[in-house]
């Protein structure tokens, strides 16, 4: 196994002193859940928000509509999309929930989403159906999974199935299991049924390469608090041109009715995060851009998941290469004697690995197995998988001498 250190010297632990504030001894494993931020980023939200207390008002009033067009324009590039089709906003949560409400949808109406759908998707369609009538149909999508086409043939047989279907969700990379869909193919198979197509691409920008200008999506909406270096509380919507209706936001506090103007003024709210959204951006071009960044975070993650199984004695979670993100993988837990797969048992062992181990790491069940999401990034080493391989055997040794059976 080739040594990453040589490969890539800039990366690993050496770049986590230098560019992190993660705290010595402390293990993250999470950064699906939300990412670190390198100091550079965040002492540009710093100069932001410093330059907001010592002039209030110059700063909220003349300063904040140019800072956020700056911001987005400066996304917009990265995401290859037209500034006119972005707006910011402050999570995928109310990125989808501004989608939704947009779309001209009347009642009797059905959104598709899957089972993998995020909890926000869940309750955005259930406010659709509190305030507008439109059910919701669910697909279930569960591993193992052979292939891609499988994937789309669940989406096509309930295209066919079901009457009065108006908008699909598509998650790029779903939460529960990691799995990234065939979204390409599941957009070009929704439009030859006249379906509006939401791309919930929360894990996308930073872990993805896109290319909004090329998709034929009707709505993209990803988080840049994920995988791109962001400070909490920075996402984006994109709007397809080809659509004639407006995107709307549910809340704002603007005198004017450009899409920019809605969508950045949001009464008080604190903009320094959007702000440092050019310094993010920066920051993984100083790394060698996502090529380079992808190339590392591919292989330290190939070593990660192998050397976890074979410690283990377990497997990752069947589905094909080409639906597993480049950054983000499940790997089954051993049985753990003490803890079932219920969310309070899934909470209380990631609990425990986080106290006696200070290892946070995401856990998640499926098909009644626990398994662990796996993330990585560049200021992980493979050291840091081996603490957790070793926290969980010694969990399983406990459990073992705790229970009789053995
Ligand atoms: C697939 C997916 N969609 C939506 C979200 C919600 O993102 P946010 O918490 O930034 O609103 C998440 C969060 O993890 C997610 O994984």
């Amino acid at each position: 196994m080739e040594d990453l250190d040589v490969i890539f010297p800039e990366f690993g632990s050496k770049l986590r002193q230098k560019d992190f504030v993660l705290e010595d001894g402390y293990t993250f494993l999470n950064h699906g859940y939300k990412g670190a931020v390198p100091k550079p980023v965040i002492e540009a939200q710093q100069r932001f928000e410093d330059e907001a207390r010592r002039q209030p008002t110059n700063t909220f009033m003349r300063k904040k509509q140019s800072n956020w067009i700056k911001s987005r324009d400066s996304v917009a590039e990265f995401l290859n999309a037209d500034p006119d089709d972005v707006v910011l906003v402050p999570n995928v949560t109310s990125g989808i929930n501004a989608i939704m409400m947009s779309i001209p949808l009347k009642s009797g109406d059905t959104i598709i989403v899957t089972n993998q759908a995020f909890v926000s998707t869940n309750n955005a369609c259930a406010q659709l159906l509190y305030h507008k009538g439109i059910t919701t149909r669910v697909v279930d999508i569960v591993p193992p999974i052979k292939d891609t086409n499988q994937v789309v043939k669940l989406y096509r047989d309930s295209l066919d199935s079901i009457l009065n279907i108006r908008a699909v969700v598509i998650d790029y990379v779903s939460c529960p299991c990691a799995m990234m869909f065939p979204v390409a193919e599941i957009v070009q198979l929704c439009q030859k049924y006249n379906v509006v197509t939401i791309v919930d691409g929360a894990h996308a920008p930073g872990h993805i390469p896109l290319s909004l200008k090329e998709t034929k999506a009707d709505f993209f909406t990803g988080n840049f608090h994920k995988w791109l270096f962001a400070p909490w509380g920075c996402a984006f919507v994109w709007k397809n041109k080809r659509l004639t209706f407006p995107l709307r936001s549910l809340t704002s506090s603007a005198a004017n009715a450009d899409i920019a103007s809605q969508f950045c003024m949001q009464g008080t709210r604190d903009d320094s995060c959007f702000y440092s959204l050019p310094a993010a951006i920066q920051y993984i071009r100083t790394k060698g851009g996502l090529e380079k960044i992808s190339a590392y975070n591919t292989r330290l993650l190939e070593m990660a998941s192998e050397y976890l199984v074979r410690l283990w004695q377990t497997s990752t979670l069947d589905i094909p290469t080409s639906m597993e993100p480049p950054f983000l993988r499940m790997v089954r837990l051993p049985e753990i004697y003490g803890f079932s797969t219920s969310q309070d048992d899934k909470n209380s062992l990631m609990d425990l690995i986080y106290h006696d181990h200070h290892i946070d790491v995401c856990l998640k069940s499926v098909n009644d197995q626990l398994y662990v999401r796996l993330s990585v990034h560049i200021y992980n080493c493979l050291d840091d998988y081996k603490k957790l391989g070793n926290a969980v055997l010694l969990l399983v040794d406990r459990g073992r001498r705790r229970d009789s059976r053995y």
